[in-house]
C-alpha cells in the first residue's frame, strides 16, 4: 500500500510530503537583526548550499483537531518524540504556517539530520528550510521560491531563507518583488556555476550554549559592530565579483576575514560569547599553513566551534588529510556546493 494510501487510513486529509533540505554555510554572515522577530537582517549575506550535510523531515496533515506531533531521530537512534525544547520552536512554525494558508487540522512531524545539530553546522538552516517546504507540500500549496524562502525564513532562523536554495544565495535580496517585499532569498549562481568543496573539521559536537539569536541580539553592543556594518557593502560587491570570476584566492581572502570579523563582534559583545575552542585555533593555524605549503584553502566558521574549510575539488584530500591528523579534530566531513532541496518518495513514518 502507498504511504499516501496509509496516510488516509489515519484520518489524514492531505498527502505526506518528504523533503531533503540540505544546510548551508555563509561567505558574508548573518549577524545582527533590525527585527529578530520577524529574522530580518541588519546586511545581506551570502551562501554556498551543501550538498551532503542536511535534514530529512516528513509531514502529514491530518483533518483532526488537537496537538501537534513532533518526532525525531536522533543520531543512530530510532524515532521517538521529540523533547520540549526541540519541539517548541518546530511547534510554533506550524501553527505560523497553518495560519497563513487559512486551514485547520494539525500536522504529523518526524525529522532527522545528517549531521550533529547545533553545533554551528546551521541544523536550524536545513531543519526549518524542510519543514516548510515539507508542510507547503502536504498542504499542496505551490509558491514561488521568493515565497519558499519568506516563509522559511518567518521560523525565526534568517539561514533557513537560504537554504531552499541551491548553488550561491544571497538573503535578503536587493531588488523589490513585484510586491515589494525585498526580504527573500534568490540565486546568485547555480551550483554548477562553481564546484567548490568545504571541508569542515567538527572539533565539537555538543550544543553550542548561545544560540545564534541571541548573538544577534548582543551584536550592536560591539563596539566593532559598527564598522563591520560600514564594511560590508564593499565586502559583498567583493565576493560576489569573485564568485562571478571564479577566482578562489580572491574569495577566500574575504570570506576568512568576515568570519573573524563576527567571532571578534561576538568575543567584544556585552556580555562576550566565545564560541570558539582552543581547537579551533588549532584548525585555524593548519589552514594558514597549508597556503603557506601552496594547498588554497580558507576558513570560515559560523556561531559555533566549528571550522568550514574550502577549497577546490583538487585540492579537497590533501586538506581533509591534514585536518584528519589534528588530534583536536573529531570528525572531518567532506561536503561540497549542492543543488537544494529535493522532494523523496519513501517517508520517515
Ligand atoms: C553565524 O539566526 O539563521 O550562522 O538559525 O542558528 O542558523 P541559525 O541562526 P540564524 O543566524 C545565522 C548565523 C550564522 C551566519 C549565517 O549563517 O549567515
Amino acid at each position: 500500500m502507498s504511504s499516501e494510501g496509509r496516510s488516509q487510513e489515519r484520518g489524514g486529509n492531505g498527502r505526506k510530503t518528504t523533503i531533503v533540505s540540505p544546510s548551508n554555510i555563509a561567505f558574508i554572515k548573518y549577524w545582527g537583526a533590525r527585527d529578530l522577530e520577524s529574522a530580518l537582517p541588519e546586511n545581506p549575506s551570502l551562501s554556498m548550499t551543501l550538498r551532503s550535510c542536511h535534514s530529512r523531515c516528513t509531514v502529514e496533515h491530518l483533518a483532526s483537531e488537537g496537538e501537534h506531533e513532533v518526532r525525531w531521530r536522533p543520531t543512530g537512534g530510532s524515532l521517538e518524540e521529540a523533547p520540549p525544547h526541540f519541539a517548541r520552536r518546530i511547534v510554533e512554525h506550524l501553527d505560523r504556517l497553518r495560519e497563513w494558508a487559512g486551514r485547520g487540522g494539525r500536522f504529523r512531524v518526524a525529522t532527522e539530520n545528517s549531521f550533529p545539530a547545533a553545533a554551528g553546522l546551521a541544523s536550524s538552516a536545513s531543519g526549518f528550510s524542510a519543514l516548510t517546504l515539507a508542510v507547503l507540500g502536504a498542504l499542496g500549496e505551490e509558491v514561488s521560491d521568493a515565497k519558499k524562502s519568506e516563509l522559511a525564513r518567518r521560523s525565526g532562523s534568517g539561514s533557513a531563507a537560504r537554504s531552499v536554495l541551491g548553488g550561491y544565495v544571497q538573503w535578503p535580496a536587493l531588488v523589490p518583488a513585484p510586491d515589494g517585499s525585498t526580504d527573500y532569498a534568490f540565486q546568485v549562481h547555480d551550483a554548477a556555476h562553481w564546484d567548490l568543496r568545504n571541508v569542515i573539521a567538527v572539533v565539537e559536537t555538543e550544543a553550542k550554549k548561545t544560540p545564534s539569536l541571541e548573538g544577534h541580539r548582543r551584536a550592536p553592543t560591539s563596539p566593532y559592530f559598527a564598522q563591520r556594518q560600514e564594511d560590508l557593502p564593499d565586502r559583498l560587491d567583493a565576493v560576489r565579483d569573485a564568485l562571478e570570476a571564479r577566482d578562489f584566492d580572491r574569495m577566500g581572502a574575504v570570506i576568512e576575514a568576515e568570519a573573524i570579523d563576527l567571532h571578534v563582534i561576538a568575543m567584544t559583545s556585552r556580555p562576550p560569547i566565545f564560541y570558539w575552542k582552543p581547537a579551533t585555533l588549532a584548525v585555524l593555524e593548519t589552514v594558514r599553513n597549508l597556503r603557506d605549503d601552496g594547498v588554497s584553502a580558507w576558513a570560515t566558521m559560523d556561531a559555533g566551534a566549528n571550522v568550514h574549510v574550502l577549497c577546490r575539488p583538487a585540492d579537497e584530500d590533501a586538506v581533509a588529510e591534514r585536518l584528519a591528523s589534528l588530534p583536536e579534530v573529531e570528525r572531518i566531513i567532506v561536503d561540497g556546493v549542492g543543488e537544494g532541496p529535493i522532494e523523496e518518495d519513501s517517508h520517515l513514518f
